[in-house]
C-alpha cells in the first residue's frame, strides 16, 4: 500500500546525503540514513556534523530531537524501512582519467537491490553522466526480489555548500526524472512540503534529469571562466577587469553572479563535472559539443600559474627559500572542503618552487593539513604573515577581508601582497605602504 508520506532512506551521508536526511526529517519525514563508515554514523547519530556547514548541527539536533531521523550502516535494515531510498554516494574523477567513477553510486544499487521485496522507488541524486540511470534502473529491476516494481528515478540536487539548508529547503527548483507514472507519483509525495510551497518542479525523463545538472554546473563554470578569459585580455590592456564586470552585470541578461574574477573555480563538483561531460561526450561521439567546456578548465588552471607568476614577482623573480604566507585552503568561503582547491594547489606549486609555504584557513586547517603535509601551517593569519616576504589571498574569506593592513605590515618582512581573489581594497592597502597586486588588473 502506498503510504501518503513515505518512508525515506538517505544512503551515503556525506555533504549531500546528511544535509537531505536532516531536512527531510525536520520536513516531517521518518528517515534512516545509512553510511558504510560506521565512524561516520556513529558521530552523526551523536549529533556531530562531520563537516564545516552553517546551522547544519543545530538542525541535526533538531532532526534527532524529533525521533524522526535514525542512522544505519546496514542495507537490509534501508531495505525493509523505506519506500523511497535516496542514492548520495559520490561520483570522483577516475585518477589519470576525465570520467566520472560511478562504482559508489553502483555499489549501492547493487547492495540494496537484494533487500527490497516490496514496491518502492530508488531514487538517485548523485551527478552522473548521462545514461547512467536507464543502465541503473535496468540492474536494479533485475536484482530486487520485487522486481520492476523496483523503480529507478533520478532528481539532480543543485545545492551550494555553504548554503545547504536553504538549498534544500527552499531550492530553485526540483527536478524529476522518471520513468513512469508510479515513480512521479512517489517523489510528489516524498516532496510535498516543497510542492506545496510552490517550488517550481520540472518533471521530464531521466536522460534529461541527469543532464540538467552537468549543463547547470558547466554553465557556471564557463560564466566564471569567461570573466577570467576578460582578466587575461585586462592584464594584457591595462584595462580593469572589475569595472568591465560591474558594466556586464548591469544587463539582467547577463547578471552579476558567477561573474567574479579571481583565482576560479574549484572544490568537489564543477572541475570533475565538466571533465566527466566532455569524457561523456566523446564516448557518444558528439565530444565536439562540449569541446569548448576544454577551454573553460583552461583558463581556470591558467589562472592558478598566473597567481604563481605574480608571487614569484613580487619576490623578485625567484621564490626559493622565500618565506609566503597564504590566507586560504577551503575551495571557497564557508566551507571546509580542500578538494580541488585552487588555494592549495597554488600553494603546493609555490612550494615546489622552493618556497617557505605558511598557510592559514578559518576552517579547513585540518582537512588541509591531512591533504598537504609539505606545508607549514599557523592557527592565524597574523601568525601567518609573520616573516613573510609575500602575502596571498587565495580564499576569500570574511576574516581576510577585514585584515588590518597597518597591523600586519608590523609582522611580516615584506609589504607586498597578491590579492587572488579580489578581495581587499587596494588603495587602502597601497595607503598603508603595500606593494598591491590583484588578479586582472595590470
Ligand atoms: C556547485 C554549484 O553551484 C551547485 O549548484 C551544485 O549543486 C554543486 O556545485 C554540486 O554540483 O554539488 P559548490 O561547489 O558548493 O556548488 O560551489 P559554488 O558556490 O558553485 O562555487 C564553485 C567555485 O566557483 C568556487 O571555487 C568559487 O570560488 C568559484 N567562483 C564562484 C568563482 O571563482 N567566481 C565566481 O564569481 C563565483
Amino acid at each position: 500500500m502506498r503510504r501518503l508520506k513515505p518512508r525515506l532512506t538517505v544512503i551515503g551521508t556525506g555533504y549531500l546525503g546528511a544535509t537531505h536526511a536532516i531536512c527531510m526529517a525536520v520536513l516531517g519525514y521518518d528517515v534512516l540514513a545509512v553510511d558504510c563508515d560506521r565512524a561516520k554514523v556513529d558521530a552523526l547519530a551523536a549529533g556531530t556534523v562531520p563537516f564545516h556547514e552553517p546551522g547544519l548541527p543545530e538542525m541535526l539536533r533538531k532532526a534527532l530531537d524529533s525521533g524522526r531521523l535514525r542512522f544505519t550502516t546496514d542495507l537490509a535494515e534501508a531495505g525493509a524501512f523505506g519506500d523511497v531510498h535516496f542514492v548520495c554516494t559520490g561520483t570522483p574523477q577516475v585518477a589519470g582519467s576525465m570520467a566520472a567513477d560511478l562504482s559508489q553510486v553502483e555499489g549501492v544499487v547493487r547492495g540494496l537491490a537484494p533487500h527490497l521485496t516490496r514496491p518502492c522507488l530508488v531514487v538517485g541524486k548523485s551527478t552522473v553522466p548521462v545514461g547512467t540511470a536507464a543502465r541503473l534502473a535496468e540492474l536494479l529491476a533485475g536484482l530486487a526480489p520485487v522486481g520492476a516494481a523496483a523503480e529507478l528515478a533520478w532528481n539532480p540536487e543543485f545545492l551550494r555548500e555553504g548554503h545547504a539548508i536553504e538549498d534544500t529547503l527552499q531550492p530553485s527548483r526540483l527536478v524529476f526524472g522518471v520513468a513512469s507514472e508510479t515513480a512521479r507519483e512517489w517523489l510528489e509525495a516524498a516532496f510535498r512540503p516543497l510542492l506545496t510551497a510552490g517550488v517550481p518542479c520540472v518533471v521530464t525523463d531521466l536522460a534529461t534529469a541527469e543532464l540538467v545538472k552537468v549543463a547547470a554546473n558547466s554553465f557556471l563554470a564557463t560564466k566564471i571562466s569567461f570573466i577570467n578569459a576578460m582578466a587575461e585580455i585586462c592584464e594584457s590592456t591595462g584595462a580593469d577587469v572589475h569595472e568591465l564586470s560591474t558594466a556586464l552585470a548591469y544587463d539582467d541578461r547577463i547578471g552579476g553572479r558567477f561573474l567574479k574574477p579571481g583565482l576560479g573555480f574549484g572544490g568537489g563538483c564543477l572541475p570533475k563535472d565538466i571533465r566527466a561531460f566532455i569524457h561523456r561526450a566523446e564516448e557518444l561521439g558528439t565530444g565536439e559539443s562540449v569541446s569548448f567546456l576544454r577551454e573553460v578548465d583552461a583558463i581556470n588552471q591558467r589562472r592558478r600559474s598566473r597567481t604563481v607568476d605574480l608571487v614569484r614577482e613580487q619576490a623578485g623573480g625567484d621564490l626559493a627559500g622565500v618565506r609566503v604566507c597564504v590566507l586560504g585552503a577551503a575551495f571557497k568561503p564557508h566551507s571546509d572542503d580542500v578538494r580541488d582547491a585552487p588555494a592549495l594547489d597554488v600553494a603546493r606549486r609555490l612550494h615546489e618552487e622552493g618556497a617557505s609555504v605558511v598557510v592559514h584557513d578559518p576552517q579547513a586547517m585540518d582537512n588541509a593539513r591531512r591533504t598537504h603535509p609539505e606545508l607549514e601551517f599557523a592557527d592565524g593569519a597574523l601568525e601567518a604573515a609573520a616573516g613573510a616576504a609575500v602575502v596571498a589571498l587565495l580564499t576569500e574569506w570574511d576574516q581576510f577581508r577585514g585584515l588590518d593592513p597597518v597591523r600586519l605590515g608590523e609582522v611580516v618582512a615584506g609589504r607586498s601582497v597578491v590579492d587572488a581573489r579580489n578581495a581587499l581594497d587596494g588603495a587602502t592597502w597601497r595607503a598603508a605602504g603595500w606593494t598591491y597586486r590583484a588578479l586582472g588588473v595590470a
